[in-house]
C-alpha cells in the first residue's frame, strides 16, 4: 500500500471512527478539525472506542496505545499538505464541500489522493472542484466505523484505476471488505437504506404505527440489528434530511426522495438524534432512554 499518512478531515462520528482504524492499519494520521474542543471530543472518543476494545480484549493495550500514538490533531487543513491520502469527513453540504476541495486542491503534493465519506454526493462533482478529479474517490464508511465490516469504493468517471486500486487497499487495510459501487445517488447501500428510513417515518406521519412498533417489526420480524428509528436517530436526523434534500432536488420527481415533514421539524427543532440525547427516541448517552 503507497498510503502511509493519512489526513481526515471531520473528528464527528465518522471522522473519528476513520481515523482509529487508519491508525490501527499502522498509517500515521493528522487529523483536522475547525475548533479545538470538537478536536478535542473527537480525539476523546478515539480514546474511549480504543479503550472498549481493550476491554472486551479485541485489541491488546500496547496495539491500542500504539494506535493512539499515532494520530495527531491540527486547526489548520496546511498541516493536511504532504498526505498520502485524505479522508473527508465532514457535514453533509454538497456546497461546504466543494469549497474544502478547492482549497485542498491547491495545498497537496501533486500525488494525494482525496476521498470523500459522503452520503449521497455526486464524487466527480466533487474532484472537479478540486481540480484534479482523477484523483478523487469515494470511500464511504458505515456507522460505527470501528464495528462495521463494509466500505464502499466509489468510482467516479474521471477516477483513474490506479486511485482506485490505492482506496480499495487503505480499506482492506482497515479491516474492512470493499464493495466497488458507481457514483449514483447512495451508491449502493444508501439508495436503498435511506429510502426505507424515510418510509418509516411516513408511515409514522399517516399515524400507522408508533416508532417503537415499527422498530420491533423490523428487528423482531426481519432480524435487522436495529429498527429504522433507532438507526436515523444513530445516523443523525440532520444528514438523513440532507441526503434526501440532495436528492429532491436531483430528482424532483421521485416520491421516494420527498423529505418527510416529521423529519423537517424534528430538525427545525434540534432534535437530530442520539448526539443531541433526542430524535424520534431519548437517548442517555450512547443508549436508547
Ligand atoms: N468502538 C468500540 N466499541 C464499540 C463501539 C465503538 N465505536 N460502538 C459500540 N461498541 C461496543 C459497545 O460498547 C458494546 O460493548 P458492551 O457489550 O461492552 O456494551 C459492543 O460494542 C456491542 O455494542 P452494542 O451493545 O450497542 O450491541 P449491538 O450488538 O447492538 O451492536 C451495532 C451494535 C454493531 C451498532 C449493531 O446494533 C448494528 O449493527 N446496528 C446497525 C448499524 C447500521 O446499520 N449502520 C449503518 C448505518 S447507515 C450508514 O452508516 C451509512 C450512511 O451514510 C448514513
Ligand atoms: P458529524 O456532524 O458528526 O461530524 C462532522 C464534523 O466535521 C464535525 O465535528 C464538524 O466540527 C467537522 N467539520 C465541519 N466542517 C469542517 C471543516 N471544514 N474542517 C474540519 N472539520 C470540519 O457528521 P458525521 O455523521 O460524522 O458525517 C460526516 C460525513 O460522513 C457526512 O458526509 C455524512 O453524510 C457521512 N456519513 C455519515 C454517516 C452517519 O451515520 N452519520 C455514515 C456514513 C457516512
Amino acid at each position: 500500500m503507497v498510503v502511509k499518512k493519512v489526513g481526515v478531515i471531520g473528528c464527528g462520528l465518522m471522522g473519528h471512527g476513520i481515523a482509529q482504524v487508519a491508525a490501527q492499519a499502522g498509517c500515521t494520521v493528522v487529523v483536522r478539525e475547525s475548533d479545538q474542543a470538537a478536536l478535542d471530543k473527537g480525539l476523546g472518543r478515539i480514546r474511549k472506542s480504543l479503550d472498549k476494545l481493550v476491554e472486551k480484549e479485541k485489541l491488546t493495550r500496547p496495539a491500542a496505545d500504539a494506535a493512539f500514538g499515532h494520530i495527531s490533531g491540527t486547526l489548520e487543513l496546511a498541516a493536511l499538505s504532504d498526505c498520502d491520502l485524505v479522508v473527508e469527513a465532514i457535514v453533509e453540504d454538497l456546497g461546504v464541500k466543494k469549497q474544502l476541495y478547492g482549497e485542498l486542491g491547491r495545498l497537496c503534493k501533486p500525488t494525494t489522493i482525496f476521498a470523500s465519506n459522503t452520503s449521497s454526493f455526486s464524487i466527480g462533482e466533487m474532484g472537479r472542484a478540486s481540480g484534479r478529479p482523477q484523483r478523487m474517490v469515494g470511500l464511504h464508511f458505515f456507522n460505527p466505523v470501528q464495528l462495521m465490516k463494509l466500505v464502499e469504493v466509489v468510482r467516479a468517471k474521471e477516477t483513474s484505476d490506479e486511485v482506485f486500486a490505492e482506496a480499495k487497499a487503505f480499506g482492506e487495510a482497515c479491516g474492512k471488505v470493499p464493495v466497488a459501487a458507481s457514483d449514483t445517488p447512495g451508491f449502493v447501500v444508501n439508495r436503498l437504506l435511506v429510502p426505507y428510513m424515510a418510509e418509516a417515518i411516513r408511515m409514522v406521519e399517516r399515524g400507522d404505527a408508533t416508532p417503537a412498533d415499527v422498530d420491533a417489526g423490523m428487528t423482531l420480524g426481519c432480524g435487522y440489528p436495529m429498527g429504522p428509528f433507532t438507526l436515523t436517530d444513530y445516523v443523525g436526523l440532520d444528514t438523513t434530511l440532507s441526503i434526501l434534500e440532495g436528492w429532491h432536488k436531483l430528482d424532483p420527481g421521485n416520491p421516494l426522495f420527498n423529505p418527510p415533514k416529521l423529519l423537517v421539524d424534528k430538525v427545525k427543532a434540534g432534535k437530530l438524534g442520539r448526539k443531541t440525547g433526542e430524535g424520534f427516541f431519548k437517548w442517555d448517552g450512547d443508549k436508547r432512554a
